[in-house]
């Protein structure tokens, strides 16, 4: 028997516990006869209705002093304390697996090496892509290919929302609260309507992809908070609609360029049809070529489903360490922003703009503003050109 914890009973821990319970057989042949025991569960909450209460603890010392429990699953997000409780429980020889990206992005360079030393684990399939298995094929299945871009929908919560207001004409606060209730959005949704928690995620995936730690902070991120009605109806009838895409280009010499930005998509691409809170994410490998993973990317059974597997994997692996790492380098390995080509959707305030813009495609007017399609040109050119007289979004080509 494998005895585990899991900190932070929210909606990822909760359904952890229930799909542990509920294929605890299945579960079982998978680890070669060892049943998963739950033995804590840390919050802070009380939750006297459960049907086991004396599982839980307010108390993280009752976890890392039990030699007993192997597995630690830290669902609490946030840093604090998730990362030093991560951390003593890693020391102590206990394996960490999480869904926390916040974590993963800011120290799990440290937390891969400590695990390391420990002969100790510590996954994070659940923290990129929700129950999308991405991590792993990452680092096992595509693991003979060079990879050279990934790109795709990472974030749940702004999937919905900007599906509801493309299908039902839904408006943004509503469809946002929506999505609250539905369990996809973070504690502070700012995360996911800004970019941020795609942010972390590409980051996450870029660094796994080029073996070398790619600082959130240094990727040039915007939400979906600007996007209005009109750039929906106007995308619409340019054939396309608009997602919040994350990507990541790896040059051969290692240079990584990465980005969050809401982008402009033809309705023939493939990225195009992925709804709600599907993700989706395209990996270009220098073997393989082009392999897509689709799946639902929040919400408690199918993020639980990828923790439950680490778990899993986790049981056959105790005091293996897989070495999952990425190296921390001082070189700046970060592509020029600026130097990026693209095609830009614009929504101008007067027709006057588009005609700064050699080649643009005018689309049509809307109260009182002006929708064109410029030519592919640099950021910095584009930038140059409009001066502030409009807002944009980039075309993925
Ligand atoms: N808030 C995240 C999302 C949860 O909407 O994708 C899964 O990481």
């Amino acid at each position: 028997m494998i005895k585990i914890a899991i900190m932070g009973y929210g909606v990822v821990g909760s359904g952890v516990y229930e799909v542990l319970k509920k294929n605890e057989k299945s579960i079982a042949k998978k680890t070669g006869g060892k049943t998963i025991d739950v033995k804590y569960i840390l919050d802070l909450r009380d939750f006297p209705d459960h049907e086991n209460p004396q599982l839980f603890t307010k108390n993280f010392d009752d976890i890392l002093n039990d030699d007993e429990v192997s597995i630690v699953v830290e669902v609490m997000g946030g840093l604090k304390p998730a990362y030093e409780y991560s951390k003593a429980a890693l020391c102590a020889g206990k394996n960490v697996v999480t869904s926390n990206k916040e974590l993963v992005a800011e120290h799990g360079t440290e937390l891969m090496a400590i695990a390391k030393e420990n002969h100790v684990n510590y996954l994070f399939e659940a923290s990129v892509g929700g129950g999308i298995p991405i991590i792993r094929p990452l680092n096992q299945c595509l693991a003979a290919n060079e990879i050279e871009e990934i790109y795709g929908i990472l974030n749940g919560t702004t999937n919905y929302i900007l599906t509801k207001m493309i299908t039902d004409g839904a408006d943004f606060a509503g469809a946002l609260a929506d999505a609250q209730c539905l369990g996809y959005a973070e504690r502070n949704p700012e995360a996911d309507v800004e970019g941020y928690d795609a942010c972390r995620k590409i980051a996450i995936l870029a660094s796994l992809a080029s073996g070398k730690f790619v600082n959130w902070r240094n990727i040039k991120t915007e939400g979906i908070t600007k996007i209005t009605r009109s750039d929906v109806a106007f995308a619409e009838k340019y054939n396309s609609v608009i997602k919040l895409i994350g990507f990541a280009k790896i040059s051969e010499d290692g240079e990584v360029f990465s980005r969050v930005c809401p982008m402009v998509i033809s309705k023939n691409h493939q990225l195009s049809d992925v709804n709600d809170v599907f993700n989706a994410i395209l990996v270009k490998g220098d073997s393989l070529g082009d392999v897509m993973f689709y799946g639902r990317g929040a919400g408690k059974l199918p993020t639980a489903s990828a923790v439950v597997a680490d778990v899993i994997d986790a049981a056959k692996h105790i005091h293996i360490n897989k070495f999952i790492t990425w190296k921390q380098v001082d070189k700046d390995f970060m592509a020029d922003p600026d130097a990026a080509v693209f095609r830009f959707f614009v929504r101008a305030e007067s027709e006057a703009v588009s005609k700064d813009f050699d080649g643009a495609e005018l689309l049509g007017s809307e109260n009182g503003e002006w929708f064109f399609v410029t030519k592919e040109m640099t950021e910095k050119a584009f930038l140059d050109a409009l001066s502030g007289r409009g807002a944009f979004i980039r075309l993925l080509d």
